[in-house]
């Protein structure tokens, strides 16, 4: 179990478990379709989330990951269903509030390209009005947390490798020091040997910040590297949740066993 000290052991969250950081109930999204009939990205979605847990969304692409996730910090709304951030029903906060304690990274760091690192990092700081002494203090300190070096302060979002401009999307994202980070795809487009070392260094990292992450993923074998828990998607259900154990030994349908076949044999492990 990574981060908070009085949180459960992952896999065994419970109804008297203590208030889960994220709690999803019966969770529905549908869209207005081309052709009038609606999509049903989401369909019943319910899961909880331990404080200072890591929970990897995994699914093939369209079955619901990046609905699930911008749900939880109100960008897309529900059609039906309940959510809950640290036990507070998230209907009831203003949505601007609400998203300063939820860190969001998206694919490729989504930076932006007009503002230096600094700028990017120290966006959400400006916003909230900070101090200018203190933006820096906070800027280098972020940049020395995701390890980048106090040199690319200044440089600009093209002038960065992937996996800099990741790091810089993840320092963004920890600014404010939310206690819930959503992560969407974050190594997606990075090669396999950059996405190993941010693995390893989102691993460290939690360590050291112990949040609470959900990291939406196409990579079963990132999900059971990083995910203290996975939740597999399909059609927008959660077909399973569980560990990697849970999914290799006792996987619950056979499309569960199907997908954690093809991907072990794609990637070679
Ligand atoms: N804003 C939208 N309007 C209409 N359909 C959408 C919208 N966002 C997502 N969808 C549809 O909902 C389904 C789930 O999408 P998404 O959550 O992005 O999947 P994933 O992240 O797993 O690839 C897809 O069929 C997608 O086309
Ligand atoms: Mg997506």
């Amino acid at each position: 179990m990574i981060g908070a000290a009085p949180s459960p052991p992952s896999h065994d969250v419970t109804a008297t478990a203590p208030t889960p950081m994220i709690e999803l109930r019966g969770v529905r999204k549908e869209f207005p379709g081309p052709t009038g009939t609606p999509v049903v990205a989401v369909d019943g979605v319910s899961l909880r989330v331990a404080a200072g847990e890591l929970l990897c969304l995994i699914g093939t692409s369209g079955c619901g990951k990046t609905t699930t996730m911008k749900m939880i910090n109100r960008l897309v709304e529900p059609s039906d269903g309940e959510i809950r951030v640290d036990g507070r029903d998230i209907r009831e906060r203003d949505p601007t509030v609400l998203r300063r304690g939820i860190g969001y990274v998206i694919q490729k760091g989504g930076l932006f390209p007009h503002l230096s690192v600094a700028g990017n990092v120290g966006l959400l700081c400006r916003l909230e009005g900070w101090e200018r002494a203190r933006i820096e203090a906070r800027v280098a300190e972020l940049l020395q947390l995701v390890n980048l070096a106090q040199e690319l302060a200044t440089r600009y979002p093209r002038e960065l490798s992937g996996g800099q401009r990741q790091r810089v999307g993840v320092a963004r994202a920890l600014a404010l020091d939310p206690p819930l980070v959503l992560m969407d795809e974050p190594f997606g487009a990075l090669d396999p040997i950059t996405r190993r070392q941010l693995h390893a260094e989102l691993r460290q990292l939690q360590d050291r910040v112990g949040k609470t992450i959900v990291l939406v993923t196409h990579d079963l074998g990132e999900a059971f590297a990083l995910g203290d828990r996975v939740a597999l998607m399909d059609r927008g259900r959660i077909v399973q949740l569980g560990t990697e154990a849970d999914f290799r030994e006792r996987p619950a349908t056979p499309f569960v066993e199907e997908f954690v076949r093809e991907h072990v044999r794609g990637s070679g492990a």
